[in-house]
């Protein structure tokens, strides 16, 4: 293919990928299936990397993300991103009414839509391409988050349509439907690590992950709402959302022109039963004045505008009496407290039980046994208790007094200082934190062994399994004398297992479960130590070079190393034949002409993405490493660079280079 035609074919595939894109996230109608898509995708995907010079950040094969960590920069806004005026009944709602009449002394239309629990952010969009994505922050400047924007596939990074004007702001919400939060707390759970408290924080905190690529695997989405402009498209709210919607943004159907405030509060009497079946949260309603004059006429106070108010809904409430409470102790040995109460209705399902927290919180709200406690069910799945009601107290309970030793096997329990949660640091002879451990071994992301949860409490109470090196040493004769097990089901146990000998080093790193080393923790160490013999023999120092590897990270892992027990699994699985190396395959390099040399790239590149240009240091036999120290040998400098990275390398004389410098060292 020439130049020209690869060219062609590109800014095509771009063109449909991105229609693609619309009809599935925005009008979410998709024409074609998952894999027609991802073939069209793979397609501009190795066209681009065939022809970097083709390069475009706007490109629908860019909205992965990278894994490049960035420190957010402040960003003003043009337009305070302002809240809006709350209530919570009709009484003040009819006063508002009130107020917007007297001041317009005119006719006037509402446009009432759903109040979308999520964070609010303003895109800014410079001749049809989306220039930045900003939080609210203080309201007149908040974080520029615009990288991790672009992996929000209902986002458009290139507005169809006409009549969009050439330099325009809108504002909407980002949010995490329920679905995607519901699997994402699943997989928590599964990995034993604690389960995310509700939608909206989950979207909060991704929206700040300073990794584009972790961001684009959270599946956010976002609804617009507002154009704030002098010179909107049209006079009305709501045709201008309508415009908005024809130029590729996600404007919610669920939005409703009202001529009285009796028909606002119909509209609202509506959505408090019927919002419970959408798959996003909302805890209200907004009210806005249509027309944008009055809009104009009616104004802004200090923190609100007046021409809007949100009706937010009640959260519901139920009142019962607390039974007990239960600690439970999780596979990193957390202890979390659960209160038994008596069952009680509330929002459509009987509720038994609500979480506690921790120690903290019990002692802040003073709780004692057979107290009358208020349960609420706000975004969270798992109810929680909010408050005593002291009248009903009766005198008899005294102050809960919080457990010292594991409830599980008796060690007392530890609190790191900052720590809200109390810890069993018996790691290796509490039950249900050596369950937990091998289960996290089997999970599908780590050694993906066919071995239920059921299954793994049976080996274990038949002192089958101890650690995660006793999968290997298990015969089917062993398995076969278990309840439950018949000669087939036994072998695919031993087959399975057998299996996992293939699974490559940093899947095998990443199931040992070494505290705060996941996934992506150990595909970093793994590419760049290559065995477990070298990460067993590096020191904290050696550690921290490594790309995203912290003080915590690196303690973690020396500490882990050196505790005799962990060097004996390590040992069995060795023996066994698990992989504790990268495969020739993995580790072959295209020269070495980069051995030895450390590189820390900065900035954006003209010819490669960042994750190409750290590749191919990588398959030149190079290394990557975070920050600039004495041990860097070139500071590899694209457009943009971090000033901090650059002065640090000035300062210790570590030579500076450029992409076009960097491609001729490794010609
Ligand atoms: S309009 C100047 N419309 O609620 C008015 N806001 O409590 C701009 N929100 O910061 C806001 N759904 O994050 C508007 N349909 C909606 C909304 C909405 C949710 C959020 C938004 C705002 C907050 C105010």
């Amino acid at each position: 293919m020439t130049k020209e035609e690869a060219y062609l074919r590109i800014i095509a595939l771009r063109k449909e990928l991105n229609n693609h894109n619309k009809l599935y996230y925005v009008e979410v109608q998709p024409v074609i299936s998952d894999f027609e898509f991802d073939t069209l995708l793979k397609e501009l995907q190795n066209l681009e990397s065939q022809f970097p010079e083709f390069y475009d950040e706007n490109s629908p094969s860019q909205r992965v993300g990278n894994d490049i960590n960035v420190e957010f920069n402040q960003r003003e806004h043009k337009y305070p991103m302002l809240s809006l005026g709350n209530t919570y009944n009709e009484g003040e709602l009819r006063d508002f009414d009130n107020r917007v009449k007297k001041a317009l002394g005119e006719p006037y239309t509402y446009v009432c839509e759903l109040k979308y629990d999520g964070v609010s952010i303003s895109l800014t969009y410079i001749n049809g391409k989306l220039e930045y994505g900003i939080t609210r922050g203080d309201g007149t400047k908040g974080d520029d988050v615009t990288a991790n924007v672009r992996t929000i596939k209902s986002i458009p990074l290139v507005l169809s349509g006409i009549g969009y004007p050439s330099e325009f702001e809108i504002r909407g919400e980002i949010f995490l439907p329920r679905p995607v939060f519901e699997q994402l707390n699943e997989e928590k759970l599964k990995a034993g690590e604690a389960p995310y408290a509700n939608p909206r924080n989950t979207a909060a905190g991704t929206l700040k992950l300073q990794n584009s690529s972790q961001v684009a695997k959270r599946k956010l989405d976002c609804f617009l709402y507002y154009i704030p402009a002098e010179n909107t498209p049209t006079v009305s709210h709501y045709e201008n959302l309508m415009m908005a919607k024809t130029w590729g943004f996600k404007v919610p159907d669920y939005t409703k022109r009202c001529n009285s405030i009796e028909e606002v509060l119909e509209f609202i009497h509506h959505w408090d039963l019927q919002r419970k079946t959408l798959p996003f949260d909302t805890d209200g309603i907004v009210i806005k004045v249509d027309n944008i004059s009055q809009q104009q006429n009616l104004g802004f106070t200090a923190k609100e505008p007046r021409w809007a108010i949100a009706y937010k809904y009640q959260t519901e409430r139920a009142e019962t009496q607390l039974l007990s409470i239960d600690y439970q102790v999780g596979r990193t040995g957390a202890v979390t407290p659960v209160a038994n109460l008596a069952p009680v209705q509330l929002a459509g399902t009987t509720v038994k039980r609500a979480s506690l927290h921790n120690a903290d919180q019990i002692a802040l709200l003073d709780i004692r046994l057979g107290d009358w406690v208020y349960v609420e069910k706000g975004g969270e799945i798992i109810p929680k208790i909010v408050g005593v009601n002291i009248e009903k107290r009766n005198g008899t309970g005294s102050p809960l007094i919080y457990i010292s030793q594991c409830p599980e096997c008796g060690t007392p329990l530890i609190r790191a200082t900052g720590e809200a949660a109390h810890y069993c640091p018996n790691d290796e002879g509490c039950p249900p934190q050596i369950k937990g451990k091998m289960e996290y071994f089997v999970s599908r992301a780590a050694m993906d062994i066919n071995c239920a949860e059921a299954t793994i409490d049976l080996l274990y109470r038949n002192g089958l399994l101890n650690n995660v090196s006793d999968f290997y040493s298990l015969k089917k004769e062993q398995v076969l004398k278990l309840d439950r097990f018949a000669e087939k089901s036994a072998e695919n146990l031993i087959k399975s297992i057998e299996d996992s000998k293939k699974v490559p080093f940093p899947r095998v790193l990443s199931a040992l479960g070494i505290r705060y080393v996941g996934e992506t923790v150990a595909k970093k160490l793994a590419q760049y130590f290559k065995s477990m013999e070298a990460l067993k023999a590096a020191s904290v120092e050696q550690l921290l070079e490594v790309e995203e590897i912290g003080d915590r990270i690196a303690q973690s892992l020396v500490e882990y190393f050196n505790t005799p027990k962990h060097i004996a699994i390590i040992k069995a699985l060795e023996d066994a034949g698990v992989q504790l190396k990268l495969s020739d395959e993995e580790t072959k390099t295209f020269s070495e002409k980069l051995t030895g040399y450390t590189f820390v790239i900065t900035g954006t590149y003209k010819h490669n993405s960042r994750d190409q240009m750290k590749t191919l240091v990588e398959k030149h036999d190079g290394k990557i490493s975070s920050g600039v120290s004495a041990k860097t040998t070139y500071l590899l400098a694209g457009e943009k660079p971090g000033p901090d990275k650059i002065q640090k390398a000035q300062k210790l004389g570590v030579k500076i280079i450029s992409e076009d410098e960097f491609l001729k060292l490794i010609e």
